[in-house]
């Protein structure tokens, strides 16, 4: 008889669309040169940022009153309390959200990279265009008329499931820039509505995201003074997410909390195409190391990225490969290929990673707003399964004593009828609870 070992059970699971839990056994991974960034490329996109906080501070005066784009880390007892398998009871207090959800501006992790790859756009125009002078002049000047006029010249693209097209909108189109953005075929209405209302080109595709990715690079590639956001490829995005890393250490310090070999930081991510998670995890491992335990958490149809950190199989090959059909409604996360640049920075260090039935999304949105009024859309809620009941398994003594953030991707922004009806989902399917 052959026997099976764990990779081929998980895989099967894997290939079944039933939902996973994968250890990375640290078997190479192959795959392209990793960028050539560290410490000090994070470094300078939190300076970057900072050079933009009186910028942001005077475009976004209700939402962004220090003109710094970040979330807290929420303590969520009684989420934990209820929902920890009973022998791991006692690690309630060290279960945190890290609030993206709430993220000003954008409502969503995408606020990160989306956002800061426009403010780099926008610097090196202002800089040409010598609406400032230099990076210590003062970058509430690119909020003038002045600005405005000269930015209009100029075209964003990106392609998008939504968030980041929502957060590359609004940024955009807060400067003055002509923007457009391709939105997949699983993108929500109400997101090209408001895109559409903010002065944004919404261009509608039939097919999923990595064509409209591909349609979007294209059009960029044939204009004239046009910037591609590449989800998919591009190192700013990476970077501006990676910022995460250095603030969420700020924070764990200011809260007392120890990272170390013997009690690890793990972190529960959504992913979709990767770049998120991705340089999230890169910021983290930037000041962590190893001690960052990072797992990555996908739909049961859209599971790319760990079908990629799995399998032997080309960078090219997409979930459809393996006979998942990429439908879910988490919408943030109905990705079918996984971004190369991600595997290549940071594959081989991701500690594993799970994929989430979309039900099982529903229902912990439902619980996250009962046990702790949080307002959560599906792709946001799905690292819970990976605090509150995967990481139980894995059989090491530091997991009792780690500190767990399960990063909360999205949601803050959902309109009210749509977020009832997400919601009224997951209550009717925890109605037994
Ligand atoms: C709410 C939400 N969570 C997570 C992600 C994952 O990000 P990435 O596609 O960069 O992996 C997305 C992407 O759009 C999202 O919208």
């Amino acid at each position: 008889m052959t026997e099976i070992n764990a990779d081929t059970w998980t895989w099967n699971r894997l290939s079944r669309g039933e939902p996973t839990f994968w250890l990375n056994s640290g078997r190479p991974i192959p795959h392209e040169t990793p960028p050539s960034i560290g410490l000090r490329d994070i470094e300078d996109a939190r300076a970057r940022w900072e050079r933009f906080a009186p910028l942001l501070k005077a475009l976004f005066p209700d939402q962004v009153t220090d003109g710094i784009i970040e979330s807290p880390l929420i303590p969520v007892p009684k989420l934990a309390a209820r929902y920890l398998p009973e022998e791991h009871r006692d690690a309630s207090s060290r279960i945190f959200v890290k609030a993206d959800h709430a993220l000003p501006v954008a409502g969503s992790i995408k606020a990160r990279g989306g956002i800061y790859e426009v403010l780099c756009l926008a610097e090196r125009v202002a800089l040409a265009e010598k609406i400032i002078s230099g990076h210590d002049d003062d970058y509430s000047k690119l909020a003038s008329p002045l600005a405005r006029e000269k930015f209009a010249r100029y075209r964003l693209l990106v392609a998008s499931t939504g968030n980041l097209g929502f957060a590359v909108g609004t940024m955009g189109r807060a400067l003055g820039f002509e923007t457009t953005v391709h939105m997949s075929s699983d993108a929500k209405t109400w997101k090209k509505d408001r895109l559409r209302k903010l002065g944004a080109i919404v261009v509608e595709h039939a097919a999923d995201y990595t064509s409209a990715v591909a349609a979007a690079r294209s059009e960029a590639a044939a204009a004239d003074n046009a910037h591609f956001v590449d989800d998919e490829q591009s190192l700013e995005l990476f970077l501006g997410y990676s910022v995460a890393g250095l603030r969420v250490a700020e924070q764990l310090k200011k809260a007392g909390i120890e990272v170390s070999a013997k009690k690890p930081l793990c972190v529960y991510l959504p992913c979709g195409v990767g770049g998120a998670p991705g340089g999230v995890l890169f910021g983290l491992r930037a000041v962590f190391g190893d001690n960052v335990w990072g797992f990555f958490a996908e739909p049961t149809a859209s599971a790319c990225m760990l079908m990629r950190l799995m399998s032997q199989l080309p960078p090219e090959a997409s979930v459809y490969d393996i006979g998942l059909d990429n439908r879910t409604e988490a919408d943030g996360l109905a990705v079918g290929r996984a971004s190369e640049l991600v595997v290549a920075a940071v594959g081989e260090h991701v500690k594993g990673a799970f994929t989430v039935a979309d039900d099982e999304m529903f229902r912990w949105v439902a619980r996250a707003q009962r046990e702790e009024g949080l307002r959560l859309e599906p792709s946001a809620a799905a690292g819970f399964p990976g605090a509150l009941q995967h990481i139980w398994t894995v059989p090491a003594p530091e997991v009792a004593n780690a500190t767990h953030l399960m990063w909360t991707t999205g949601g803050s922004m959902v309109p009210d009828e749509q977020y009832q009806a997400m919601l009224a989902r997951g209550v009717a399917l925890t109605a037994n609870e």
